[in-house]
């Protein structure tokens, strides 16, 4: 099956800036790709190349296989791209805007304003479509973007940080429409450094860092590179010190911390499943009165990687 999009050995320097080095990966059609690392490590300049705004030192591109450097018109018409600023029309209200950018694009005028209405639909803007953009929210503006970016039905919807600076309300509607559109066979390159998203919205993802991709695969995949122990918080009733020596020499524990009058912390191999022997183990001393597996996620996967956090 052709890949969606698929780029090979991109790099780009800023004179001693090495700002994405041998950054390659493929998107299949209809999948939710992630590109996941903090501010500066080369997610723009990357999207940048594969959008054809900035030439690559080294590397191709490839959009549904056609050659972004051979054949860019043609390359570039199956991609819709948010950047992470656009310029809208204040004084123009959204569905405006939206049509500005539809002729902007090219589009036929003939079937242009019920391709806006189903767009405005997906975005989640129908009801606001004729208030002035000045009067819509960060969120909202944010959401005309997207909107302006699938006006001519790309193959691939590719967004730079999309929730940067939105509100709550803006930002799950966005998530939603996503997930709406990925499930209607879109394929999505997103890009940001909120573990959570990349984790709600992404089949795949490779984690950025300083230019280079230190990992690649499924959530799963990429979380089980931390190992599979989970961390497990028990809140003990009765004789907590007998208790505490009984878990230890359970099968599987491989830690084990009083980090309480009542309580104890585990790190234990598979621990969610150890729980019914945790229990058990401390019958006649103790019991169990709450428990709380913390599962792996993809924070602790870059943790592990680069020995610092995600976020800012
Ligand atoms: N036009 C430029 N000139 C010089 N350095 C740049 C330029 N654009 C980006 N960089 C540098 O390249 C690195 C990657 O930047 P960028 O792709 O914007 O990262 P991200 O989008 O992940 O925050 C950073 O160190 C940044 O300072
Ligand atoms: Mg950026």
């Amino acid at each position: 099956m052709t890949a969606t999009l698929a780029c090979e050995g991109l790099r780009k320097r800023y004179g001693d800036v090495t700002a994405v080095e041998d950054v390659g990966f493929s998107i299949a059609p209809g999948q939710a790709y992630g590109l996941l690392g903090p501010n500066g490590a080369g997610k723009t300049t990357t999207i940048s190349m594969l959008v054809g705004l900035l030439r690559p030192d080294a590397g191709t591109v490839l959009v549904g296989g056609t050659d972004l450097a051979a054949d860019p018109r043609r390359a570039k018409a199956r991609i819709g791209y948010v950047p992470q600023e656009i310029a809208l029309y204040p004084e123009l209200t959204g569905r405006e805007n939206l049509r500005f950018f539809g002729r902007l694009f090219g589009l036929a005028r003939r079937g242009l304003a019920g391709r806006i209405e189903e767009v405005l639909d997906l975005i989640g803007l129908s009801d606001r479509a004729d208030g002035r953009l000045d009067t819509y929210s960060g969120g909202m503006r944010r959401r005309i973007n997207i909107g302006a970016a699938l006006l001519h039905r790309p193959d691939v919807l590719i967004l730079d940080e999309p929730t940067v600076g939105v509100d709550p309300q803006s930002r799950k509607a966005i998530l939603d429409g996503l997930e709406l559109l990925v499930g209607d066979g879109m394929s999505l390159l997103y890009t940001s450094h909120y573990m959570e998203e990349v984790e709600r919205v992404c089949d795949r993802v490779a984690i950025i860092d300083h230019g280079r991709i230190i990992a690649e695969g499924t959530r799963r995949e990429l979380i089980a590179m931390v190992g599979s122990a989970d961390k497990i918080e028990l809140v003990l009733d009765g004789d907590v010190e007998a208790a505490y020596a009984k878990l230890r020499t359970v099968e599987g524990v491989i830690e084990a911390a009083r980090t309480g009058a009542e309580s104890v912390r585990l790190i234990a191999e598979g621990g969610r499943y150890l729980l019914p022997a945790l229990i058990s183990a401390v019958e006649g001393s103790a019991t169990v009165t709450a428990t709380q597996v913390i599962e792996p996620d993809l924070e602790a996967t870059f943790l592990h990687l680069t020995g610092t956090s995600l976020r800012d």
